[in-house]
């Protein structure tokens, strides 16, 4: 466990992260992927709830190219955990965060020419020469330069003694569904960029634009970078992008039986009473609640108590949710429950849980609470 992580008490609710699954999920990766292609390994918001120094570790040694983050404390977390490879950081820096990037040796985005222009002075005066990349917009309207207007940007960066012109990169604002029609046409502009940028004959290392929805579904838009962040934890973007056999989750998330109880007919259950019992009922309480991760709901959900899927009936708390388990009468106080992953014969997948907050698995699993300890299985 990382300093962060460490837990004084033994909470009965906490999340195990398979890093021997991770580094099969990685080496599977790298067998499907064609051999000339590099893995950006992306590890914000610590890993999607996984432990961003722990996975970054694994990733690296099973072959990532170099990392990416969205913020400078997460690149300074990983720096201090005694990782040296290439830290690239997603999105726009104010003066004080290129500093930063300065200081570290990160890399940044270039996506105009006034933070060209800073960045460029910043650099001389620190006496460096700093690798950028460049963010095209083809379509997402989030971070970059528009791809009407990207080649004078590219050209005036790429003109900046202080600058190495690294990567130039773009994003998809929808890979991961059937209909790839716009990501097609994102594809084709960012394709007419690259050819401009040729003509003119600059020189870029890393052309990069999947996630790992492209990665799946996209390989014309490959290039020779992809940046992933879902897939190496097992976890797809959709249910329909193309699926590689072997790959698994590597995280579960786990609690207690903290205790146990038998209702009467008419008894309520939980917060704003939404469970009434019709019938004498045993259930089981779990101290695992929305503060945990587990999203807001109302007799809706299931855990896996002794392998079997046992509803959670009424309304949720911050730090407790409630269980039937009159059909499992083997459950014992302390026995372990899963909230999320496998148990047996079942399982419940992150997805199961996106629907229930009618969201998607990335919300999950960042929104996991930083009160649940990990603990990692090597
Ligand atoms: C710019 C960028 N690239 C790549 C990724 C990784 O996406 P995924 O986890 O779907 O592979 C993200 C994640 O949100 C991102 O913001």
């Amino acid at each position: 466990m990382s300093e962060s992580q460490k837990s004084y008490a033994a909470r009965p609710a906490w999340i195990e992260v398979d890093l021997v699954q991770l580094r099969r999920n990685f080496q599977i990766i790298n067998q499907d992927k064609p051999p000339n292609l590099q893995i950006l390994s992306v590890v914000k918001d610590q890993a999607y709830g996984h432990g961003a120094a722990e996975v970054a570790k694994t990733v690296l040694d099973a072959g990532a190219k170099g990392l990416a983050v969205a913020t400078i404390d997460e690149a300074v977390e990983l720096v201090e955990n005694g990782i040296s490879s290439s830290i690239l950081i997603f999105g726009e820096r104010t003066e004080e965060e290129f500093k930063l990037c300065l200081e570290h040796n990160f890399t940044c985005f270039i996506n105009d020419l006034s933070s060209a222009k800073l960045y460029s002075r910043l650099a001389a005066k620190a006496g460096k020469k700093v690798n950028v990349h460049v963010e095209i917009d083809t379509g997402l309207s989030r971070y970059g330069v528009r791809w009407t207007e990207a080649l004078s940007v590219i050209e005036a960066i790429a003109d900046e003694n202080n600058f190495v012109l690294e990567g130039v990169m773009s994003h998809f604002a929808m890979s991961d569904e059937l209909d790839k029609s716009f990501a097609l046409q994102q594809l084709e502009r960012f394709q007419q960029v690259l050819q401009d940028i040729e003509k003119r004959g600059i020189q870029v290392e890393y052309r990069h634009m999947c996630n790992t929805g492209g990665f799946l579904d996209l390989p014309q838009a490959h290039f020779n970078l992809v940046r992933m962040g879902t897939l190496p934890l097992g976890v797809y973007p959709s249910k329909v992008c193309r699926r590689i056999n072997g790959l698994q989750p590597v995280m579960t998330v786990k609690t207690k039986v903290a205790a146990i109880k038998d209702l009467q007919v008419g008894d309520f259950v939980g917060y704003g009473m939404h469970y009434q019992a019709s019938s004498p009922r045993k259930i089981a309480v779990l101290p695992f609640g929305y503060g945990d991760g587990f999203p807001r709901v109302r007799n809706q959900g299931e855990a896996l108590i002794q392998g079997k899927r046992t509803p959670v009936i009424g309304g949720n708390a911050m730090d407790a949710m409630m269980v039937d388990i009159t059909d499992i009468a083997e459950t014992k106080l302390w026995d372990e429950v899963v909230i999320m992953g496998r148990q047996d014969q079942e399982e419940i997948s992150v997805h199961e849980l996106a629907h229930l907050k009618t969201s998607v698995s990335y919300d999950i699993l960042t929104c996991l609470g930083w009160r649940l300890p990990k603990v990692y299985l090597t």
